[in-house]
């Protein structure tokens, strides 16, 4: 069996930074690595993000939004990361279920047990080897965010929803300290990379 890691975090965080960096990284060393992100990943995952973030859609109910998070990774996890996972391959996810925890399950009340519940029907047991969570306050975010691009219907939600995401991804880190590995996303790039790959290191090396 192959490696599978999450990055995980509030918008405007730093993940697809570091996936960059930590890609570069494991493929120096020899590693074959799939990167997805989350919601996509495969045709019918984009098409699905299309519905979810389409910043248009603003009467979408709470329980809809989950099961499209559901059904785009359900979708992921089939075409692309068990396959890649059978074939030893590194797979680094841009989010995954733990994304769905928190916005899904705290940040908009649903509940972190529903949301697991409905998600084991879409992932099974593939379940992450570690997850990175970079952790920032949610106006540093948004305003990192703001500087990119057009903003899509998550990022348009209050302050208030995305401070409850990064209360929601703090509680999550400590419900779960086994497999969620925390980071500072105030540090400088190059420093939260260096933490980030001597824990790769580490879980590699087990
Ligand atoms: P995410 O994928 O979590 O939304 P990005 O990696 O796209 O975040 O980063 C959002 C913006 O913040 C980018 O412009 C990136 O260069 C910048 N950024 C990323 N990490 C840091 C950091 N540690 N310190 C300052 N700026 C950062
Ligand atoms: P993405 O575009 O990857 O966000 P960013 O690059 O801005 O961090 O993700 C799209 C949005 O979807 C993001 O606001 C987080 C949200 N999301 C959920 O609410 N639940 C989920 O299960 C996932 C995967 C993402």
């Amino acid at each position: 069996m192959g490696l599978f890691i999450t990055m995980e975090g509030p918008d405007g965080s730093g993940k697809s930074t570091q996936i960059e960096l930590l890609r570069d990284y494991l493929s120096n060393k020899g590693y074959d690595i799939i990167v997805c992100r989350e919601p996509g990943g495969t045709r019918i995952s984009e098409a699905v993000r299309q519905v979810i973030l389409n910043k248009d859609f603003t009467e979408m109910g709470h329980m809809t939004e989950l099961l499209l998070y559901a059904a785009a990774r359900a979708q992921l996890v089939e075409e692309v990361i068990r396959p890649s996972l059978e074939a030893g391959k590194v797979v680094i996810c841009d989010r995954f279920v733990e994304s769905s925890a928190v916005y899904q399950g705290i940040a908009r009340g649903m509940g972190t047990n529903l949301v697991y519940e409905v998600n084991k029907f879409a992932i099974g047991d593939t379940m992450p080897d570690v997850t990175f969570f970079i952790d920032i306050d949610a106006k540093t975010g948004i305003s990192r965010k703001k500087q990119q691009a057009e903003l899509d219907r998550m990022e348009r939600e209050t302050l208030d929803f995305h401070e409850k995401v990064a209360k929601g991804y703090r509680s999550l880190a400590k419900m779960y300290p086994d497999r969620i590995c925390k980071m500072d996303g105030n540090l400088p790039i190059e420093e939260i990379h260096k933490r980030i790959i001597a824990e790769a290191d580490k879980i590699i090396s087990r």
